[in-house]
Protein backbone atom coordinates (compact mmCIF):
# COMPACT_ATOMS: atom_id res chain seq x y z
CA UNK A 1 0.00 0.00 0.00
CA UNK A 2 1.21 3.38 -0.80
CA UNK A 3 -0.44 5.52 1.17
CA UNK A 4 -1.78 3.20 4.34
CA UNK A 5 -4.05 4.53 6.89
CA UNK A 6 -2.59 4.92 10.24
CA UNK A 7 -3.59 2.92 13.02
CA UNK A 8 -5.56 4.36 15.70
CA UNK A 9 -8.31 4.17 18.57
CA UNK A 10 -11.70 4.70 18.10
CA UNK A 11 -11.26 7.65 19.11
CA UNK A 12 -8.48 8.57 16.47
CA UNK A 13 -5.91 8.92 18.77
CA UNK A 14 -2.74 7.71 16.48
CA UNK A 15 -1.36 4.41 17.51
CA UNK A 16 2.56 3.82 16.35
CA UNK A 17 1.95 -0.11 17.92
CA UNK A 18 -1.44 -1.64 18.38
CA UNK A 19 -0.19 -4.86 20.19
CA UNK A 20 1.70 -2.53 23.50
CA UNK A 21 -0.01 -2.72 26.76
CA UNK A 22 0.97 -0.01 29.68
CA UNK A 23 2.62 -2.09 32.12
CA UNK A 24 5.29 -1.11 35.13
CA UNK A 25 8.34 -3.57 35.22
CA UNK A 26 9.10 -5.37 38.52
CA UNK A 27 11.89 -4.58 40.89
CA UNK A 28 14.95 -6.43 38.98
CA UNK A 29 16.41 -7.00 42.19
CA UNK A 30 17.48 -10.71 42.69
CA UNK A 31 16.11 -11.93 39.46
CA UNK A 32 18.77 -14.00 37.65
CA UNK A 33 17.55 -13.31 34.65
CA UNK A 34 14.88 -10.64 33.29
CA UNK A 35 12.00 -9.92 36.12
CA UNK A 36 8.32 -10.52 35.49
CA UNK A 37 6.64 -7.17 33.95
CA UNK A 38 4.40 -6.00 35.97
CA UNK A 39 0.53 -5.07 36.37
CA UNK A 40 -1.40 -3.69 33.68
CA UNK A 41 -2.55 0.16 33.75
CA UNK A 42 -6.63 1.21 34.01
CA UNK A 43 -5.56 4.22 32.18
CA UNK A 44 -4.74 2.34 28.87
CA UNK A 45 -7.17 3.84 27.22
CA UNK A 46 -6.38 1.43 23.86
CA UNK A 47 -6.27 -1.49 25.57
CA UNK A 48 -10.04 -1.04 27.10
CA UNK A 49 -10.78 0.61 24.32
CA UNK A 50 -10.25 -3.18 22.41
CA UNK A 51 -11.02 -5.23 24.85
CA UNK A 52 -14.10 -4.00 25.47
CA UNK A 53 -15.16 -3.55 21.59
CA UNK A 54 -14.68 -6.71 21.17
CA UNK A 55 -16.62 -8.01 24.19
CA UNK A 56 -19.73 -6.33 22.33
CA UNK A 57 -19.29 -7.51 19.06
CA UNK A 58 -22.12 -10.17 18.51
CA UNK A 59 -25.59 -8.86 18.26
CA UNK A 60 -28.50 -11.15 18.38
CA UNK A 61 -28.42 -13.68 15.93
CA UNK A 62 -32.00 -13.60 13.85
CA UNK A 63 -34.06 -16.11 15.71
CA UNK A 64 -34.93 -17.53 12.24
CA UNK A 65 -33.18 -17.35 9.48
CA UNK A 66 -29.68 -17.25 10.68
CA UNK A 67 -27.44 -18.09 8.45
CA UNK A 68 -27.55 -16.20 4.84
CA UNK A 69 -25.82 -14.65 2.49
CA UNK A 70 -27.03 -12.28 -0.02
CA UNK A 71 -25.82 -9.44 -3.12
CA UNK A 72 -26.74 -6.10 -4.27
CA UNK A 73 -28.53 -6.44 -8.08
CA UNK A 74 -30.15 -4.43 -10.35
CA UNK A 75 -34.23 -5.63 -11.09
CA UNK A 76 -35.51 -4.11 -14.67
CA UNK A 77 -39.17 -3.82 -15.76
CA UNK A 78 -39.65 -5.86 -18.78
CA UNK A 79 -43.31 -5.60 -19.64
CA UNK A 80 -45.97 -3.26 -18.71
CA UNK A 81 -48.30 -4.07 -15.70
CA UNK A 82 -49.98 -0.62 -14.90
CA UNK A 83 -53.13 -1.59 -15.03
CA UNK A 84 -52.41 -3.86 -12.34
CA UNK A 85 -50.26 -2.21 -9.79
CA UNK A 86 -49.04 1.69 -9.81
CA UNK A 87 -46.02 1.42 -7.98
CA UNK A 88 -43.73 4.12 -9.05
CA UNK A 89 -40.91 1.70 -9.69
CA UNK A 90 -43.08 -0.65 -12.42
CA UNK A 91 -44.17 2.30 -14.08
CA UNK A 92 -41.77 2.22 -16.92
CA UNK A 93 -40.70 -0.73 -18.87
CA UNK A 94 -36.63 -0.89 -18.80
CA UNK A 95 -36.72 0.86 -15.54
CA UNK A 96 -34.04 -0.24 -13.41
CA UNK A 97 -34.04 -0.30 -9.71
CA UNK A 98 -31.12 -1.16 -7.05
CA UNK A 99 -32.17 -4.21 -5.06
CA UNK A 100 -30.36 -6.23 -2.18
CA UNK A 101 -31.09 -9.86 -2.27
CA UNK A 102 -30.68 -12.24 1.17
CA UNK A 103 -30.79 -15.75 1.00
CA UNK A 104 -30.95 -18.01 4.27
CA UNK A 105 -31.86 -21.22 5.65
CA UNK A 106 -34.64 -21.00 8.34
CA UNK A 107 -34.17 -23.20 10.94
CA UNK A 108 -30.26 -23.29 11.96
CA UNK A 109 -27.97 -21.16 14.03
CA UNK A 110 -25.79 -18.61 12.40
CA UNK A 111 -22.76 -21.04 11.64
CA UNK A 112 -25.18 -23.95 10.40
CA UNK A 113 -24.40 -26.24 7.30
CA UNK A 114 -26.23 -24.86 3.83
CA UNK A 115 -27.39 -27.61 2.34
CA UNK A 116 -29.45 -28.44 5.36
CA UNK A 117 -33.29 -29.79 5.08
CA UNK A 118 -34.96 -26.47 5.21
CA UNK A 119 -36.80 -23.74 3.35
CA UNK A 120 -34.35 -21.50 1.88
CA UNK A 121 -35.16 -17.45 2.70
CA UNK A 122 -35.57 -15.55 0.10
CA UNK A 123 -35.32 -11.93 0.63
CA UNK A 124 -35.57 -9.25 -1.57
CA UNK A 125 -34.90 -5.17 -1.06
CA UNK A 126 -36.16 -2.73 -3.65
CA UNK A 127 -34.37 0.70 -3.04
CA UNK A 128 -37.54 2.71 -4.92
CA UNK A 129 -37.99 6.39 -5.59
CA UNK A 130 -41.30 5.85 -3.09
CA UNK A 131 -39.26 4.65 -0.16
CA UNK A 132 -38.13 1.00 0.46
CA UNK A 133 -39.86 -2.16 -0.75
CA UNK A 134 -39.27 -5.41 1.20
CA UNK A 135 -40.51 -8.82 -1.00
CA UNK A 136 -39.77 -11.28 1.96
CA UNK A 137 -39.97 -14.84 0.23
CA UNK A 138 -39.16 -18.18 0.61
CA UNK A 139 -38.14 -20.79 -2.06
CA UNK A 140 -41.66 -22.73 -1.68
CA UNK A 141 -44.81 -21.52 -2.71
CA UNK A 142 -46.62 -22.76 0.43
CA UNK A 143 -45.99 -22.76 3.91
CA UNK A 144 -46.29 -24.93 6.85
CA UNK A 145 -49.36 -22.82 8.81
CA UNK A 146 -52.06 -20.84 8.56
CA UNK A 147 -53.05 -19.92 12.07
CA UNK A 148 -50.34 -17.14 12.85
CA UNK A 149 -49.86 -17.62 16.69
CA UNK A 150 -48.59 -21.27 15.68
CA UNK A 151 -45.28 -19.82 14.38
CA UNK A 152 -43.45 -19.81 17.44
CA UNK A 153 -44.82 -23.51 18.56
CA UNK A 154 -43.60 -24.65 14.75
CA UNK A 155 -40.23 -23.17 15.21
CA UNK A 156 -39.46 -24.42 18.28
CA UNK A 157 -40.29 -28.14 17.36
CA UNK A 158 -37.49 -27.82 14.46
CA UNK A 159 -35.07 -26.26 16.62
CA UNK A 160 -33.48 -27.99 19.64
CA UNK A 161 -34.44 -29.79 22.40
CA UNK A 162 -34.41 -27.74 25.55
CA UNK A 163 -32.91 -30.51 27.58
CA UNK A 164 -30.28 -32.39 25.14
CA UNK A 165 -29.77 -29.26 22.89
CA UNK A 166 -30.10 -31.83 20.21
CA UNK A 167 -32.48 -31.62 17.32
CA UNK A 168 -35.13 -33.94 18.11
CA UNK A 169 -37.41 -36.14 15.69
CA UNK A 170 -39.85 -36.99 17.93
CA UNK A 171 -40.63 -33.05 18.52
CA UNK A 172 -40.15 -32.33 14.95
CA UNK A 173 -42.71 -35.33 13.54
CA UNK A 174 -45.46 -34.68 16.58
CA UNK A 175 -45.98 -31.53 15.77
CA UNK A 176 -46.65 -31.81 12.51
CA UNK A 177 -48.69 -34.94 12.34
CA UNK A 178 -51.12 -33.20 14.86
CA UNK A 179 -51.35 -30.12 12.38
CA UNK A 180 -52.68 -31.43 8.52
CA UNK A 181 -52.77 -28.14 7.26
CA UNK A 182 -48.77 -28.67 7.30
CA UNK A 183 -48.95 -31.59 5.07
CA UNK A 184 -48.47 -29.49 1.68
CA UNK A 185 -45.40 -27.69 2.65
CA UNK A 186 -43.73 -31.19 4.28
CA UNK A 187 -44.38 -32.83 0.80
CA UNK A 188 -42.55 -30.02 -0.72
CA UNK A 189 -39.66 -29.75 1.68
CA UNK A 190 -38.87 -33.84 1.86
CA UNK A 191 -39.16 -33.77 -1.70
CA UNK A 192 -35.74 -33.18 -3.82
CA UNK A 193 -36.56 -29.18 -3.64
CA UNK A 194 -35.91 -28.99 -0.12
CA UNK A 195 -32.18 -29.18 -0.56
CA UNK A 196 -31.60 -26.77 -3.59
CA UNK A 197 -27.93 -27.28 -5.42
CA UNK A 198 -27.24 -23.58 -4.66
CA UNK A 199 -28.85 -20.54 -3.89
CA UNK A 200 -29.04 -19.27 -7.53
CA UNK A 201 -30.67 -22.96 -8.88
CA UNK A 202 -33.80 -22.37 -6.60
CA UNK A 203 -37.47 -20.09 -7.39
CA UNK A 204 -38.48 -17.50 -5.15
CA UNK A 205 -42.40 -17.69 -4.08
CA UNK A 206 -44.53 -14.38 -2.45
CA UNK A 207 -46.58 -17.69 -1.02
CA UNK A 208 -49.16 -15.31 0.68
CA UNK A 209 -51.84 -13.09 -1.33
CA UNK A 210 -51.26 -9.63 -1.81
CA UNK A 211 -53.41 -6.79 -2.96
CA UNK A 212 -51.90 -4.59 -5.72
CA UNK A 213 -53.48 -1.19 -7.00
CA UNK A 214 -53.30 0.39 -10.27
CA UNK A 215 -54.05 4.20 -10.75
CA UNK A 216 -57.70 3.84 -10.98
CA UNK A 217 -57.71 2.32 -7.84
CA UNK A 218 -58.61 -1.33 -9.12
CA UNK A 219 -57.85 -4.04 -6.99
CA UNK A 220 -56.70 -7.47 -7.69
CA UNK A 221 -55.11 -9.87 -5.30
CA UNK A 222 -51.65 -11.01 -6.53
CA UNK A 223 -49.01 -13.86 -6.21
CA UNK A 224 -45.53 -12.90 -7.15
CA UNK A 225 -42.74 -15.85 -8.29
CA UNK A 226 -39.35 -15.51 -9.28
CA UNK A 227 -38.10 -17.94 -11.43
CA UNK A 228 -34.62 -19.06 -11.79
CA UNK A 229 -32.79 -18.75 -15.17
CA UNK A 230 -30.13 -20.59 -13.83
CA UNK A 231 -32.91 -23.59 -13.50
CA UNK A 232 -34.07 -25.71 -10.67
CA UNK A 233 -31.46 -27.93 -8.92
CA UNK A 234 -31.38 -29.68 -5.88
CA UNK A 235 -29.09 -31.89 -4.13
CA UNK A 236 -29.99 -35.81 -2.69
CA UNK A 237 -30.22 -36.30 0.79
CA UNK A 238 -26.85 -38.17 0.40
CA UNK A 239 -24.89 -35.12 -0.62
CA UNK A 240 -26.68 -32.60 1.22
CA UNK A 241 -24.66 -34.72 4.04
CA UNK A 242 -21.96 -34.97 2.50
CA UNK A 243 -21.35 -31.72 1.81
CA UNK A 244 -22.93 -30.65 5.20
CA UNK A 245 -19.68 -31.73 6.68
CA UNK A 246 -17.23 -31.09 3.86
CA UNK A 247 -18.60 -27.80 3.49
CA UNK A 248 -20.97 -26.31 5.61
CA UNK A 249 -21.04 -22.99 3.84
CA UNK A 250 -20.99 -24.52 0.02
CA UNK A 251 -24.04 -22.23 -0.79
CA UNK A 252 -22.46 -19.09 0.95
CA UNK A 253 -19.78 -19.68 -1.51
CA UNK A 254 -21.11 -20.37 -4.66
CA UNK A 255 -22.97 -17.00 -4.46
CA UNK A 256 -19.94 -15.11 -3.67
CA UNK A 257 -17.62 -17.12 -6.16
CA UNK A 258 -20.62 -16.36 -9.50
CA UNK A 259 -20.55 -13.01 -8.24
CA UNK A 260 -17.05 -12.54 -8.35
CA UNK A 261 -16.07 -14.63 -11.68
CA UNK A 262 -19.14 -12.24 -13.55
CA UNK A 263 -21.57 -15.12 -13.71
CA UNK A 264 -24.55 -13.29 -12.52
CA UNK A 265 -27.58 -15.07 -11.50
CA UNK A 266 -30.90 -13.66 -12.41
CA UNK A 267 -34.71 -14.49 -11.94
CA UNK A 268 -37.87 -14.18 -14.13
CA UNK A 269 -40.67 -12.10 -12.21
CA UNK A 270 -44.09 -13.37 -12.75
CA UNK A 271 -47.35 -12.46 -11.50
CA UNK A 272 -50.64 -14.51 -10.99
CA UNK A 273 -53.70 -12.60 -10.44
CA UNK A 274 -57.63 -12.97 -9.33
CA UNK A 275 -60.59 -10.46 -9.08
CA UNK A 276 -62.76 -10.89 -5.53
CA UNK A 277 -65.40 -12.30 -7.47
CA UNK A 278 -62.72 -15.04 -8.65
CA UNK A 279 -61.72 -15.57 -4.89
CA UNK A 280 -65.17 -16.05 -3.80
CA UNK A 281 -65.33 -19.02 -6.23
CA UNK A 282 -62.37 -20.70 -4.85
CA UNK A 283 -62.22 -24.52 -3.06
CA UNK A 284 -60.41 -22.67 -0.52
CA UNK A 285 -59.89 -19.57 1.02
CA UNK A 286 -57.53 -16.78 -0.38
CA UNK A 287 -55.73 -15.90 2.34
CA UNK A 288 -54.37 -19.58 3.08
CA UNK A 289 -51.23 -19.81 3.07
CA UNK A 290 -50.79 -23.96 3.24
CA UNK A 291 -52.84 -23.17 -0.69
CA UNK A 292 -51.30 -22.60 -4.33
CA UNK A 293 -53.01 -20.69 -7.16
CA UNK A 294 -53.59 -23.63 -10.21
CA UNK A 295 -51.49 -22.28 -13.24
CA UNK A 296 -54.09 -23.25 -15.52
CA UNK A 297 -56.46 -21.24 -14.11
CA UNK A 298 -54.21 -18.27 -12.79
CA UNK A 299 -51.47 -18.01 -15.83
CA UNK A 300 -47.57 -16.65 -14.87
CA UNK A 301 -47.95 -12.94 -16.25
CA UNK A 302 -44.16 -11.61 -16.84
CA UNK A 303 -43.32 -7.98 -15.78
CA UNK A 304 -39.61 -8.36 -14.40
CA UNK A 305 -36.18 -9.77 -14.33
CA UNK A 306 -33.60 -9.30 -11.66
CA UNK A 307 -29.70 -9.85 -11.57
CA UNK A 308 -27.88 -9.80 -8.60
CA UNK A 309 -24.44 -8.46 -9.79
CA UNK A 310 -22.03 -7.00 -6.81
CA UNK A 311 -20.82 -8.94 -3.50
CA UNK A 312 -21.12 -6.83 -0.35
CA UNK A 313 -18.03 -5.09 0.88
CA UNK A 314 -18.78 -6.05 4.33
CA UNK A 315 -20.84 -9.12 5.56
CA UNK A 316 -21.51 -7.86 8.76
CA UNK A 317 -22.68 -3.84 7.74
CA UNK A 318 -24.80 -5.33 4.66
CA UNK A 319 -25.86 -9.19 4.96
CA UNK A 320 -25.87 -9.17 8.55
CA UNK A 321 -27.84 -6.12 9.21
CA UNK A 322 -30.15 -5.41 6.58
CA UNK A 323 -33.20 -5.67 8.08
CA UNK A 324 -36.83 -7.40 5.58
CA UNK A 325 -40.17 -6.63 6.73
CA UNK A 326 -43.55 -7.23 5.00
CA UNK A 327 -44.38 -3.80 6.14
CA UNK A 328 -41.84 -2.15 4.37
CA UNK A 329 -44.31 -1.52 1.15
CA UNK A 330 -44.96 1.36 -1.48
CA UNK A 331 -48.05 3.38 -2.77
CA UNK A 332 -49.95 0.42 -5.25
CA UNK A 333 -48.78 -2.43 -3.21
CA UNK A 334 -50.67 -3.16 0.04
CA UNK A 335 -50.35 -7.09 2.15
CA UNK A 336 -53.65 -8.47 1.88
CA UNK A 337 -55.45 -9.93 5.05
CA UNK A 338 -54.15 -13.12 5.24
CA UNK A 339 -53.61 -13.31 9.17
CA UNK A 340 -50.17 -14.94 8.83
CA UNK A 341 -49.05 -12.20 6.89
CA UNK A 342 -51.09 -9.58 9.02
CA UNK A 343 -48.62 -11.18 11.85
CA UNK A 344 -45.38 -10.95 10.19
CA UNK A 345 -46.27 -7.23 9.74
CA UNK A 346 -45.75 -6.62 13.33
CA UNK A 347 -42.91 -9.08 13.57
CA UNK A 348 -39.92 -8.09 11.89
CA UNK A 349 -39.57 -4.32 12.85
CA UNK A 350 -40.30 -5.73 16.24
CA UNK A 351 -37.38 -8.16 15.97
CA UNK A 352 -34.93 -5.41 14.22
CA UNK A 353 -36.01 -2.61 17.27
CA UNK A 354 -34.40 -5.76 19.30
CA UNK A 355 -31.78 -7.02 17.00
CA UNK A 356 -30.45 -4.06 15.48
CA UNK A 357 -32.05 -1.20 17.67
CA UNK A 358 -35.11 1.51 17.09
CA UNK A 359 -32.65 3.48 14.62
CA UNK A 360 -32.15 0.07 11.96
CA UNK A 361 -33.45 2.02 9.68
CA UNK A 362 -30.28 4.68 9.93
CA UNK A 363 -27.78 1.99 8.94
CA UNK A 364 -26.58 2.14 5.22
CA UNK A 365 -28.13 -0.77 3.77
CA UNK A 366 -31.42 -0.39 5.58
CA UNK A 367 -31.19 3.59 4.37
CA UNK A 368 -33.91 4.62 2.24
CA UNK A 369 -33.00 5.53 -1.24
CA UNK A 370 -32.57 10.11 -1.80
CA UNK A 371 -30.87 10.12 2.08
CA UNK A 372 -33.23 8.57 4.01
CA UNK A 373 -37.06 9.53 5.11
CA UNK A 374 -38.22 12.74 6.04
CA UNK A 375 -40.17 11.66 9.41
CA UNK A 376 -40.36 14.59 12.42
CA UNK A 377 -41.97 12.54 14.91
CA UNK A 378 -39.49 9.74 14.74
CA UNK A 379 -36.26 11.19 16.87
CA UNK A 380 -33.43 10.33 19.06
CA UNK A 381 -33.35 7.12 20.86
CA UNK A 382 -30.27 4.70 20.70
CA UNK A 383 -27.41 4.77 17.83
CA UNK A 384 -29.35 8.04 16.22
CA UNK A 385 -26.60 8.82 13.66
CA UNK A 386 -28.58 10.95 10.74
CA UNK A 387 -28.20 14.67 12.29
CA UNK A 388 -31.49 13.88 13.64
CA UNK A 389 -33.15 16.13 11.82
CA UNK A 390 -31.06 18.67 13.20
CA UNK A 391 -33.48 21.88 14.40
CA UNK A 392 -36.98 20.94 12.71
CA UNK A 393 -39.89 20.61 14.97
CA UNK A 394 -40.55 17.53 16.53
CA UNK A 395 -44.34 16.63 15.45
CA UNK A 396 -46.13 17.20 12.27
CA UNK A 397 -46.06 21.26 12.16
CA UNK A 398 -47.56 24.07 10.05
CA UNK A 399 -44.00 25.23 9.26
CA UNK A 400 -41.90 22.51 7.54
CA UNK A 401 -44.02 19.86 7.27
CA UNK A 402 -47.76 20.54 6.40
CA UNK A 403 -49.72 17.60 6.24
CA UNK A 404 -50.71 16.09 2.93
CA UNK A 405 -54.02 14.87 2.34
CA UNK A 406 -53.26 12.76 -0.84
CA UNK A 407 -55.92 10.37 -1.96
CA UNK A 408 -55.15 6.97 -1.77
CA UNK A 409 -55.92 4.78 -4.67
CA UNK A 410 -57.91 2.93 -2.55
CA UNK A 411 -59.93 5.50 -1.21
CA UNK A 412 -60.78 6.14 -4.95
CA UNK A 413 -61.48 2.76 -6.43
CA UNK A 414 -63.92 1.48 -8.45
CA UNK A 415 -63.56 -2.07 -7.50
CA UNK A 416 -66.25 -3.26 -4.52
CA UNK A 417 -63.63 -3.78 -1.66
CA UNK A 418 -64.01 -6.74 0.84
CA UNK A 419 -66.39 -6.55 3.57
CA UNK A 420 -66.17 -7.80 6.87
CA UNK A 421 -68.70 -8.06 9.48
CA UNK A 422 -70.13 -10.03 12.54
CA UNK A 423 -68.86 -10.47 15.71
CA UNK A 424 -65.26 -11.30 17.26
CA UNK A 425 -64.66 -15.32 17.59
CA UNK A 426 -61.96 -16.91 18.81
CA UNK A 427 -60.87 -18.83 15.25
CA UNK A 428 -58.90 -21.53 14.41
CA UNK A 429 -59.04 -22.54 11.23
CA UNK A 430 -60.47 -26.24 10.23
CA UNK A 431 -59.66 -28.74 8.24
CA UNK A 432 -61.53 -30.24 5.02
CA UNK A 433 -61.32 -31.85 2.09
CA UNK A 434 -59.59 -29.95 -0.24
CA UNK A 435 -56.24 -29.68 2.43
CA UNK A 436 -55.46 -33.40 1.28
CA UNK A 437 -56.04 -31.93 -2.17
CA UNK A 438 -53.46 -29.76 -3.27
CA UNK A 439 -50.57 -32.69 -1.56
CA UNK A 440 -52.62 -35.39 -3.58
CA UNK A 441 -51.51 -32.90 -6.58
CA UNK A 442 -48.41 -32.63 -6.03
CA UNK A 443 -47.78 -36.24 -5.51
CA UNK A 444 -48.93 -36.45 -8.84
CA UNK A 445 -46.52 -33.39 -9.78
CA UNK A 446 -43.57 -35.82 -8.44
CA UNK A 447 -44.45 -38.64 -10.46
CA UNK A 448 -43.63 -36.59 -13.79
CA UNK A 449 -40.04 -36.72 -13.38
CA UNK A 450 -38.46 -40.41 -12.83
CA UNK A 451 -37.36 -41.03 -9.05
CA UNK A 452 -38.30 -37.94 -7.29
CA UNK A 453 -41.05 -39.86 -5.64
CA UNK A 454 -39.00 -42.21 -4.60
CA UNK A 455 -36.62 -39.14 -2.88
CA UNK A 456 -39.84 -37.80 -1.48
CA UNK A 457 -40.19 -41.45 0.47
CA UNK A 458 -36.40 -42.09 1.18
CA UNK A 459 -35.94 -38.54 2.70
CA UNK A 460 -38.77 -38.61 4.97
CA UNK A 461 -37.97 -42.53 6.17
CA UNK A 462 -34.45 -41.39 7.01
CA UNK A 463 -35.48 -38.50 9.09
CA UNK A 464 -38.36 -40.34 10.63
CA UNK A 465 -36.68 -43.43 11.20
CA UNK A 466 -34.64 -41.75 14.14
CA UNK A 467 -38.54 -41.06 16.09
CA UNK A 468 -40.30 -43.28 18.54
CA UNK A 469 -42.42 -46.32 16.78
CA UNK A 470 -45.74 -44.15 17.99
CA UNK A 471 -44.42 -41.11 16.03
CA UNK A 472 -43.53 -43.06 13.07
CA UNK A 473 -46.94 -44.51 12.89
CA UNK A 474 -48.62 -41.27 13.16
CA UNK A 475 -46.18 -39.99 9.91
CA UNK A 476 -47.33 -43.20 8.21
CA UNK A 477 -51.03 -42.05 9.18
CA UNK A 478 -50.34 -38.26 8.26
CA UNK A 479 -48.94 -38.92 4.15
CA UNK A 480 -51.78 -41.28 3.77
CA UNK A 481 -54.36 -38.55 3.79
CA UNK A 482 -52.61 -37.27 0.48
CA UNK A 483 -52.63 -40.82 -1.17
CA UNK A 484 -52.51 -44.17 1.05
CA UNK A 485 -49.57 -45.54 -1.06
CA UNK A 486 -47.17 -42.80 0.38
CA UNK A 487 -47.70 -43.89 3.76
CA UNK A 488 -47.18 -47.26 2.78
CA UNK A 489 -43.99 -46.97 0.84
CA UNK A 490 -42.37 -44.82 4.09
CA UNK A 491 -43.64 -47.85 6.04
CA UNK A 492 -41.86 -50.26 4.02
CA UNK A 493 -38.55 -48.14 3.66
CA UNK A 494 -38.26 -47.61 8.09
CA UNK A 495 -38.73 -51.42 8.30
CA UNK A 496 -35.60 -51.71 5.67
CA UNK A 497 -33.88 -49.00 7.63
CA UNK A 498 -34.48 -50.74 10.86
CA UNK A 499 -33.71 -54.24 9.64
CA UNK A 500 -30.46 -52.75 8.10
CA UNK A 501 -29.81 -51.61 11.48
CA UNK A 502 -29.78 -54.54 13.41
CA UNK A 503 -28.06 -56.83 11.15
CA UNK A 504 -24.60 -57.32 12.19
CA UNK A 505 -22.28 -55.08 10.59
CA UNK A 506 -19.81 -56.59 7.71
CA UNK A 507 -16.25 -54.66 8.80
P1 LIG B 1 -49.02 -27.34 -12.79
O1 LIG B 1 -48.79 -28.66 -13.42
O2 LIG B 1 -49.44 -26.22 -13.67
O3 LIG B 1 -47.75 -26.83 -11.97
C1 LIG B 1 -46.95 -27.71 -11.27
C2 LIG B 1 -45.77 -26.89 -10.78
O4 LIG B 1 -45.09 -27.67 -9.83
C3 LIG B 1 -44.73 -26.59 -11.84
O5 LIG B 1 -45.05 -25.51 -12.60
C4 LIG B 1 -43.51 -26.34 -10.98
O6 LIG B 1 -43.56 -25.02 -10.44
C5 LIG B 1 -43.73 -27.28 -9.82
N1 LIG B 1 -42.93 -28.47 -9.96
C6 LIG B 1 -42.66 -29.19 -11.06
N2 LIG B 1 -41.87 -30.23 -10.75
C7 LIG B 1 -41.65 -30.16 -9.44
C8 LIG B 1 -40.90 -30.95 -8.54
N3 LIG B 1 -40.23 -32.02 -8.93
N4 LIG B 1 -40.88 -30.60 -7.25
C9 LIG B 1 -41.56 -29.52 -6.83
N5 LIG B 1 -42.30 -28.73 -7.64
C10 LIG B 1 -42.34 -29.07 -8.93
O7 LIG B 1 -50.10 -27.60 -11.67
P2 LIG B 1 -50.82 -26.67 -10.61
O8 LIG B 1 -50.52 -25.23 -10.72
O9 LIG B 1 -52.26 -27.07 -10.64
O10 LIG B 1 -50.19 -27.24 -9.27
C11 LIG B 1 -50.19 -28.63 -8.99
C12 LIG B 1 -49.31 -28.85 -7.78
O11 LIG B 1 -48.01 -28.40 -8.12
C13 LIG B 1 -49.75 -28.02 -6.58
O12 LIG B 1 -50.64 -28.71 -5.76
C14 LIG B 1 -48.45 -27.70 -5.91
O13 LIG B 1 -48.18 -28.67 -4.94
C15 LIG B 1 -47.40 -27.78 -6.99
N6 LIG B 1 -46.88 -26.44 -7.34
C16 LIG B 1 -47.72 -25.47 -7.83
C17 LIG B 1 -47.27 -24.19 -7.99
C18 LIG B 1 -48.23 -23.10 -8.36
O14 LIG B 1 -47.93 -21.95 -8.10
N7 LIG B 1 -49.35 -23.40 -8.97
C19 LIG B 1 -45.86 -23.83 -7.75
C20 LIG B 1 -45.03 -24.94 -7.35
C21 LIG B 1 -45.56 -26.17 -7.12
P3 LIG B 1 -42.45 -23.91 -10.76
O15 LIG B 1 -42.60 -23.64 -12.22
O16 LIG B 1 -42.87 -22.77 -9.91
O17 LIG B 1 -41.16 -24.52 -10.39
C1 LIG C 1 -37.13 -13.99 9.00
C2 LIG C 1 -41.02 -14.18 11.87
C3 LIG C 1 -43.48 -16.52 8.42
C4 LIG C 1 -39.91 -15.51 5.30
C5 LIG C 1 -37.96 -13.89 10.09
C6 LIG C 1 -37.59 -13.33 11.36
C7 LIG C 1 -38.68 -13.37 12.15
C8 LIG C 1 -39.74 -13.98 11.41
C9 LIG C 1 -38.80 -12.88 13.59
C10 LIG C 1 -36.22 -12.79 11.70
C11 LIG C 1 -36.08 -11.41 11.11
C12 LIG C 1 -34.81 -10.71 11.50
O1 LIG C 1 -34.28 -10.94 12.59
O2 LIG C 1 -34.35 -9.86 10.69
C13 LIG C 1 -42.03 -14.82 11.18
C14 LIG C 1 -43.36 -15.06 11.70
C15 LIG C 1 -44.04 -15.74 10.74
C16 LIG C 1 -43.14 -15.91 9.59
C17 LIG C 1 -43.84 -14.61 13.06
C18 LIG C 1 -45.46 -16.24 10.74
C19 LIG C 1 -46.36 -15.88 11.67
C20 LIG C 1 -42.75 -16.40 7.26
C21 LIG C 1 -43.23 -16.75 5.93
C22 LIG C 1 -42.23 -16.44 5.05
C23 LIG C 1 -41.11 -15.92 5.82
C24 LIG C 1 -44.63 -17.30 5.62
C25 LIG C 1 -42.19 -16.55 3.54
C26 LIG C 1 -43.26 -16.50 2.78
C27 LIG C 1 -38.85 -15.03 6.05
C28 LIG C 1 -37.56 -14.70 5.48
C29 LIG C 1 -36.76 -14.27 6.55
C30 LIG C 1 -37.58 -14.34 7.74
C31 LIG C 1 -37.14 -14.81 4.02
C32 LIG C 1 -35.30 -13.87 6.48
C33 LIG C 1 -35.16 -12.39 6.14
C34 LIG C 1 -33.70 -12.02 6.04
O3 LIG C 1 -33.02 -12.54 5.14
O4 LIG C 1 -33.24 -11.21 6.86
N1 LIG C 1 -39.28 -14.31 10.14
N2 LIG C 1 -41.93 -15.33 9.92
N3 LIG C 1 -41.47 -15.92 7.15
N4 LIG C 1 -38.82 -14.80 7.40
FE1 LIG C 1 -40.38 -15.07 8.63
Amino acid sequence: MSNPPVFTTSQGCPVSDPFTTQRIPLDSTGYKYAPPIGPLLLQDFKLIDTLSHFDRERIPERVVHAKGAGAYGVFEVTDDITDVCSAKFLDTVGKKTRIFTRFSTVGGEKGSADTARDPRGFATKFYTEDGNLDLVYNNTPIFFIRDPIKFPHFIHTQKRNPATNLKDPNMFWDYLTANDESLHQVMYLFSNRGTPASYRTMNGYSGHTYKWYNSKGEWVYVQVHFIANQGVHNLLDEEAGRLAGEDPDHSTRDLWEAIEKGDYPSWECYIQTMTLEQSKKLPFSVFDLTKVWPHKDFPLRHFGRFTLNENPKNYYAETEQIAFSPSHTVPGMEPSNDPVLQSRLFSYPDTHRHRLGPNYHQIPVNCPLKSGSFNPINRDGPMCVDGNLGGTPNYANAYNCPIQYAVSPKASGNKPDEKYTGEVVPYHWEHTDYDYFQPKMFWKVLGRTPGEQESLVKNVANHVSAADEFIQDRVYEYFSKAEPIIGDLIRKKVQELKRKASSPSKI
